[in-house]
């Protein structure tokens, strides 16, 4: 279990092995992820009009830039431990990123299935770069799941999506991390909801810490769908979810259940925002903290903005958001969405001060 590292974090599996089916024999495939840092945002909260305390969990700072690498450096050592040779995954953009660069690391092939043209370009540079096979579907995220488990079936190949459970318990080491910067578990949890895997583990994480004498409270686990992919909310699946979040364009997810068992065990909420109120809260958070995510990530923000018109936080509380994503994944929706292009100007220090207004 003690493989070498070079810093004094050795990866979530190290850390956490107590709570996760790992053994001495299990070979730990990890990039030393985890340990993100849980930043304050008061000044986005002043900015929305909020009387509460917000904390990030900025994910975004995983080694593959998203919050997939706490589920993936299992799945992956766990794979490795059966001997498996080939890792498949379905994925919106970051899952494929964070297979393939785990798979490249255990020298496992990798094999991912994207929604053609409904990926962010930083995610599909990732999966070429970390040197998977990478197909684009003529189709959405749940077509290509659905093939996914039916080469699962086949025996051939390690299913590395959220169907495979040891996904969801590496995912719910965020949870703990919480608790142990904290001291206890938030009043609230607020987090973008796709496939729905990461509200499920997080709340199982919760649970599990409050089981084992380190924390006291459980939150309010509040999930925020977007409104073109909001099967959860309606009631049904979507056949054809859209929504500028590409990583929540999902009409069906896997872990529906978990989700609706996470909100009403803990008292918490599961709600829509549009597309429109996404970027609206992405652009906000990037200017008001200095905190660039991913537009998936704005969901659960654009969702803390509809629980203050609604009086949903009692004054004073402690909320969490998971910023499931880091910002460069998806330049596209950056450019667009911040408005401009740069002002081009002369090499001339005159110029530069006119157009700066000196
Ligand atoms: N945020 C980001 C940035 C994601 O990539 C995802 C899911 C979610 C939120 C939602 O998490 O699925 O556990 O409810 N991305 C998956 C993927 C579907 O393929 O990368 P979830």
């Amino acid at each position: 279990m003690s493989a070498p590292h070079t810093s004094s974090w050795p990866g979530v599996i190290q850390r956490y092995a107590e709570h996760l089916p790992v053994t001495a024999a299990t070979p730990i495939v990890t990039l030393l992820e985890g340990n993100t840092p849980l930043i304050r945002a008061p000044q986005f909260v002043e900015a929305i009009g909020g009387r509460f305390e917000l904390y990030l969990k900025y994910e975004g700072l995983n080694p593959t830039c998203s919050f997939k690498d706490r589920g993936m450096t299992l799945a992956v050592s766990k794979a490795k431990e059966r001997g498996a040779e080939i890792v498949v995954c379905a994925s919106t953009g970051n899952t494929s990123a964070s297979a393939a660069a785990y798979a490249a690391r255990a020298k496992m092939r990798c094999v991912v299935l994207l929604p053609n043209g409904k990926i962010a370009l930083g995610k599909l540079a990732q999966a070429l770069m970390y040197g998977a096979t990478t197909l684009a579907i003529e189709g959405n995220f749940d077509q290509a799941l659905q093939i996914v488990r039916e080469l699962g079936e086949t025996g051939k190949v390690e299913v590395v999506n959220s169907i495979n459970p040891v996904r969801i318990e590496g995912q719910k080491t965020a949870a703990f991390e919480i608790c142990d910067a904290l001291g206890d578990a938030p009043d609230f949890h607020f987090l973008p909801v796709g496939n729905a895997g990461n509200i499920t583990a997080y709340w199982r994480g919760y649970r599990e810490y409050q089981m084992a004498g380190k924390s006291d409270t459980l939150p309010r686990m509040c999930g925020w769908q977007a409104a073109g992919a909001a099967p959860i909310v309606d009631g049904h699946p979507i056949e054809h979810p859209n929504t500028v979040a590409t990583a929540i364009r999902i009409g069906n997810p896997a872990s529906w259940q978990g989700a609706t068992n996470a909100v009403s065990e803990s008292g918490g909420l599961i709600d829509k925002v549009t597309d429109e109120e996404i970027l609206h809260a992405y652009k906000l958070l990037a200017r008001t903290e200095g905190v660039f995510v991913e537009p998936a990530c704005a969901a659960p923000l654009a969702g803390l903005i509809k629980a203050i018109e609604r009086q949903l936080i009692p004054d004073g509380s402690l909320v969490a958001a998971t910023m499931t994503g880091h910002g460069l994944k998806d330049p596209d929706t950056a450019l667009k969405t911040a408005g401009f292009e740069p002002i081009i100007v002369a090499p001339e220090r005159d110029a530069v001060m006119r157009v700066i207004g000196l």
